[in-house]
């Protein structure tokens, strides 16, 4: 391969947290561009200045991953065009809701690379009346380049730190699949590439409706069993709505590999779906005011995902077949009661 530039579209928690590991494998790893660009949402930090500036400087994302120092090669940008200026290898990481301005921006004529390739580690779906798309197929539909998936049990902070874990990525090809471990894979953070993008995408989508459901099971105060009951049916749900609707993905991704089942135990524990969810039964408060209120400008992504995939089910008459999802949805937005989240299971 020829040298490879790396650009990161997203500064959040996991968008930094990957774009610390890019940089780390920029600066070690022959065959990459020592620089690594981060793309940040410019705007004034009072008695600080702009916020890239303060990045560039300190060396830390003081809002979204803070207290972890980030490596010097790692610079932040807040020009999308100049983010992605001539990279061959583009992670998009930004919260699901706000994918749509940049892939226009990114795809007007001369922005990209021509040989460029892209990753989505964004956990969403899209939905359209009676159809449903993944993200990395959207991204290839709308940018015109191959698109992998990264997802796995990897909740920021402690990837961050440096805490052993493990990530899959669902490529389109071998070379696809080469790039992209050697971008990420570090002893610590153990990549394994899988042949099923559209797996990888959807596992980490949906397990966050079932991250939902396990919070609600904390907040009504019940103990490990439901909790673990609540998983593995939600678990079967994830499996099954994707051999329903995506039948040329592999219902291994969800059974052994990190994208699957270890991603959802470790958000039903550890993740801000649960968190906010838990909070959800215990305040009376809206999803949107807890949103506000604990996660400090971070983004929930499985209440809109609770809806989309409700709304899809629903406009394919297929909402009996998934009860935990159409449940959490229920209680979510209709005001249905928690302790019905158990009946027809
Ligand atoms: P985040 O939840 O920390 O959200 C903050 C980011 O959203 C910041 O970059 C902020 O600038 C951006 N943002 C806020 N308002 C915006 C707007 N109007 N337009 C554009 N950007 C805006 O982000 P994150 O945790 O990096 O999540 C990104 C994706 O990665 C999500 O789909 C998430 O599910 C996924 N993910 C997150 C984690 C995690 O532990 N945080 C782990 C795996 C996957
Ligand atoms: P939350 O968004 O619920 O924190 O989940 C993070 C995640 O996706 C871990 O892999």
């Amino acid at each position: 391969f020829a040298i490879q530039k790396i650009a990161v579209v997203g500064s959040g928690s996991w968008g930094t947290a990957l774009a610390r590991i890019a940089a780390l494998n920029a600066a070690e790893k022959k065959g990459f561009n020592h620089e690594v660009r981060m793309w940040v949402r410019e705007r004034e930090i009072p008695g600080q200045g702009l916020l890239t500036d303060v990045i560039n400087s300190s060396h830390v994302n003081h809002r979204y991953l803070p207290d972890v120092p980030l490596p010097h090669n790692l610079v932040a940008v807040s020009e999308l065009v100049n983010v992605v200026k001539d990279a061959t290898l583009i992670v998009l990481v930004v919260p699901h809701q706000f994918l749509t301005p940049v892939l226009e921006e990114l795809s007007k004529p001369g922005v990209l690379a021509t040989d460029a390739r892209a990753i989505s580690a964004i956990k969403g779906v899209e939905v359209a009346g009676d159809q449903i798309y993944t993200f990395p197929w959207l991204i290839e539909q709308k940018l015109g380049i191959p698109c992998s998936a990264l997802g796995g049990a990897n909740i920021a902070m402690e990837v961050a730190q440096s805490e052993f874990c493990e990530t899959t990525i669902g490529v389109p090809s071998k070379d696809d699949a080469a790039l992209w471990h050697a971008v990420f894979d570090s002893p610590m953070f153990r990549v394994h590439p899988i042949e099923d993008v559209a797996g990888v995408s959807l596992s980490g989508a949906l397990k966050n409706v079932v991250a939902l459901a396990a919070g609600f099971v904390d907040g009504m105060g019940y103990g490990g069993n439901t909790k673990a009951a609540i998983l593995r049916i939600g678990l079967l749900e994830m499996a099954a709505f994707t051999k329903e609707f995506f039948p040329s993905s592999s219902s291994l991704t969800f059974s052994h590999h990190s994208a699957g089942v270890a991603d959802l135990i470790t958000t039903s524990f550890g993740g801000r779906n649960r968190k906010c969810a838990e909070a959800f039964i215990k305040t009376g408060k809206t999803f949107a005011q807890l949103e506000h209120e604990l996660l400090k400008g971070q983004k929930l992504q499985g209440v809109a995902t609770a809806e989309e995939t409700y709304q899809f089910l629903h406009a394919r008459g297929r909402t009996e077949g998934y009860p935990l999802f159409t449940k959490v949805y229920k209680i979510s937005f209709e005001g249905m009661d928690p302790k019905t989240l158990f009946d027809d299971l």
